[in-house]
């Protein structure tokens, strides 16, 4: 009889934010980095991704929906992720010939986003952790996070982090077919629970360069780049690690800040050269150096990825201050509406906040959160197609 069951299976998945950059890739079919990197899992509560895959003899194709549009999946990072996943599954039908043959079934995939799509938030990273997530759970399979990241890596590389909550690492590897590029978890969110993240949208549109083709410019020909990838990161993998194992903010905002500045520096130093922050973000980073300055200690932690979006990172003790200074330049900017906020210093030069008042768009607070979470609520019909709103 042939099996008419439509399988379905949910998740949601996170958005994660480096403190240590990816950029470069000394394989760019398997996205094998030329450095180790490490994030900070944000709070889904905010930011996530949530994905059914659902798989049927009935289906005649493979299809992805991505907020109600249907998705072109012909690409390598799809089909990667597609027949990893589905060669898994094979070899648990292999070993147990009772169980259905669900990696012979296409699949549907439908995604939804809670936040703008490449606004240079980070939703290729939670869009392939999310469907990773989801066929793995559709299909059953038993490998763990790290197993999976090996997968999601091959979709984006910085999707292998978003497996995990917390604080996690990617590890860069050394292996030619990539089976030690990994995700690994150096904390969980548990450990460090009071870091907050201030995402200050500045500009919701499509970015420029995309970090694919953005980051192979650069390995081509920056002649910073090889000093960072080989001396600069490695040395700053070891100190953060240990920072946040010994939740030592000092150090984490210090490396945070001074490794988003050598990544953009390494943009700059691209032929032609690469800008993704503008006078805006120049302003934000203005504004933390001084908040920083007058509190004679570092209270916050700017950090920037392939767009102008300033992520702020602090520690909720010093929200009340942190806060209060952001709110003199973004009192009015949606997502901003906080109470018990502390007054801006004195001796805090305010003229740094005034270009956050036309620059910035919107604002989400934040902060470190859990990784991937299996969810009842179906995003496929019971037909098998997406369910319309
Ligand atoms: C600046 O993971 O988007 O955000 O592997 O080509 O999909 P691909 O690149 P992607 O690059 C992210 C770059 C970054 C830094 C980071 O997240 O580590």
């Amino acid at each position: 009889m042939v099996d008419q069951k439509i399988y379905t299976a949910s998740t949601t998945a996170p958005v994660n934010i480096a403190v240590i950059k990816y950029w470069g890739k000394r394989d760019t079919a398997l996205n094998l980095p030329t450095n180790s990197s490490l994030s900070v899992t944000l709070s889904q509560k905010d930011l996530r991704t949530h994905t059914t895959a659902s798989c049927s003899a009935s289906f005649e194709s493979d299809t992805l929906h991505l907020n109600g549009e249907l998705q072109n999946i012909s690409g390598p990072r799809q089909t990667a992720c597609f027949r990893e996943l589905r060669s898994l599954r094979a070899a648990l039908e292999a070993a147990d010939p009772s169980l259905p043959k669900l990696s012979t079934y296409k699949l549907h995939i439908v995604s939804e986003n809670n936040f703008p799509t490449a606004a240079g938030l980070a939703s290729s990273a939670a869009g392939f952790a999310a469907l990773v997530r989801a066929i793995a759970d559709l299909y059953e399979l038993p490998q763990n996070p790290t197993e999976l990241s090996r997968i999601a890596r091959q979709g984006s590389g910085s999707a292998c982090r978003s497996l995990f909550g917390g604080y996690v690492a990617w590890e860069q590897g050394e292996k030619i077919d990539g089976s030690d590029s990994l995700a690994v978890e150096i904390a969980p969110a548990s450990h460090w629970p009071d870091m907050k993240a201030a995402i200050l949208v500045v500009s919701a549109a499509k970015k420029g360069v995309s970090s694919t083709s953005g980051m192979q410019a650069t390995v081509a020909t920056s002649s910073l780049f090889p000093h960072r990838a080989r001396v600069v990161v490695p040395q700053r993998m070891e100190e953060m690690i240990k920072a946040i194992k010994e939740r030592d903010f000092e150090t984490f905002a210090d490396l945070t800040m001074k490794d988003s500045n050598s990544f953009h520096s390494v943009c700059l130093d691209t032929s032609p050269p690469i800008f993704y922050m503008n006078d805006v973000s120049k302003a934000a980073i203005r504004v933390v150096e001084e908040l920083n300055r007058v509190s004679g200690r570092k209270i916050a932690a700017y950090t920037f990825d392939a767009g102008p979006n300033a992520v702020i990172y602090y520690l909720e003790k010093d929200e009340a201050l942190v806060l209060g200074v952001l709110k003199g330049g973004l009192e009015h900017v949606p997502g901003f509406a906080v109470s018990g906020t502390a007054a801006i210093p004195e001796e805090y030069d305010a003229s740094f906040l005034e270009p956050l008042k036309e620059g910035i768009t919107r604002v989400i607070l934040t902060g470190v959160g859990e990784g991937p979470i299996s969810v009842k609520e179906s995003l496929v019909g019971e037909d098998g197609l997406l369910l319309k709103k």
